[in-house]
């Protein structure tokens, strides 16, 4: 099966009640433990690269790497530029065979963020290419894009409909809770079901997406830790919250930070369990399986996209 779009998937994720996976991509081990997993469960899954990702792996490399993946497995399998800063880097991977850009506009305010979000619109459908837009702001640190968390900012559900109808886009990014990174909570974690329950009243046809969407599994924390690491303190979305942001409207759940932890907490296990270790495969290999098995737990137990391929 080629590189598909999210309409698709999306389509029937709201109908079916269920939420994709849109996992970000580095290296080959990410990839293929990602789509591994995604192959087993018989799941559309989403790969997505953001500049930083961009800059470090290099597109001809993820192009054929991700084609590769195809070629082993006949699932559907879209290909997204994750937080694109500007229309440039929305072009490039446009031209490039992307399948679905994201602009991130939420760092400008209504009238920018339309309209630089229209634009990218423009470009993108004229080639058979869907947009993610996002409104409002998450606390964290978003590619190059700091947000204080004083500035953090709900999505206003009227604000949102209006944005929709203006710009086109094909999904919307809203901000309820979520946050990057390893540190989304001081306290317990929040989420303001209530606000996604407006924006999907509002808009019910325009799939939600939600960053910031790890659940920084604590076993994961633990054994990063325990190995030597020293993340204190990390706190995620739990996936019941999850399980029901997916239950209740969301399309697309990011994940980055749980696939850092699981690739680096397995690394540190091995250095740590036989300091005489110095083949890359023996531990990249154990890393690959721990994002194998963090995806498939995600996918069957929390995402419920298993056999929705
Ligand atoms: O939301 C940001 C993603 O976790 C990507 O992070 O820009 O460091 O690649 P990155
Ligand atoms: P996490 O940091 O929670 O994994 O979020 C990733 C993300 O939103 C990528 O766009
Ligand atoms: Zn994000």
């Amino acid at each position: 099966m080629p590189l598909v779009t999210t309409k698709d998937m999306f389509e029937k994720s709201m109908k079916e009640h269920f939420a994709i996976g849109a996992f970000n991509v580095n290296n080959m081990e990410i990839i293929q433990g990602i789509v591994d997993a995604a192959a087993k469960e018989n799941s559309p899954v989403i790969l997505q690269a953001s500049s930083g990702a961009i800059k470090y792996a290099r597109i001809p490399y993820l192009k054929k790497m991700i084609e590769a993946a195809l070629e082993e497995h006949d699932i559907p399998l879209a290909l997204h530029l994750d937080h694109g800063p500007d229309f440039e880097t929305c072009k490039m991977c446009i031209d490039n065979g992307f399948t679905s850009v994201m602009i991130d506009g939420s760092k400008y305010d209504f009238e920018e963020n339309v309209a630089l979000t229209k634009k990218v619109v423009d470009y993108a459908h004229s080639h058979g290419v869907v947009v993610e837009a996002e409104l409002g702001k998450l606390a964290g640190i978003e590619d190059d894009v700091n947000v204080s968390e004083a500035d953090a900012m709900y999505t206003d559900p009227e604000q949102a409909k209006e944005f929709v109808e203006r710009t086109g886009c094909d999904s919307l990014a809203i901000a309820i809770g979520t946050s990057h990174g390893a540190y989304k909570f001081k306290g317990e974690a929040k989420l303001r079901f209530d606000i996604l329950a407006k924006v999907k009243e509002l808009i019910p046809n325009t799939p939600i997406v939600l960053h910031g969407a790890s659940t920084v599994i604590p076993e994961l924390v633990e054994k990063c830790n325990k190995y030597g690491g020293n993340i204190p303190g990390a706190k995620g979305v739990p996936d019941e919250m999850l399980h029901e942001a997916s239950l209740s409207g969301v399309s697309k759940i990011n994940v980055d930070t749980d696939l850092r932890l699981a690739m680096t907490g397995a690394i540190r296990e091995v250095f740590a369990e036989d300091p005489s270790v110095f083949d890359p495969r023996k531990y990249l290999t154990p890393a690959r399986a721990q994002i194998e098995e963090t995806v498939a737990h995600k996918i069957r137990e929390v995402f419920g996209s298993s056999n929705k391929a």
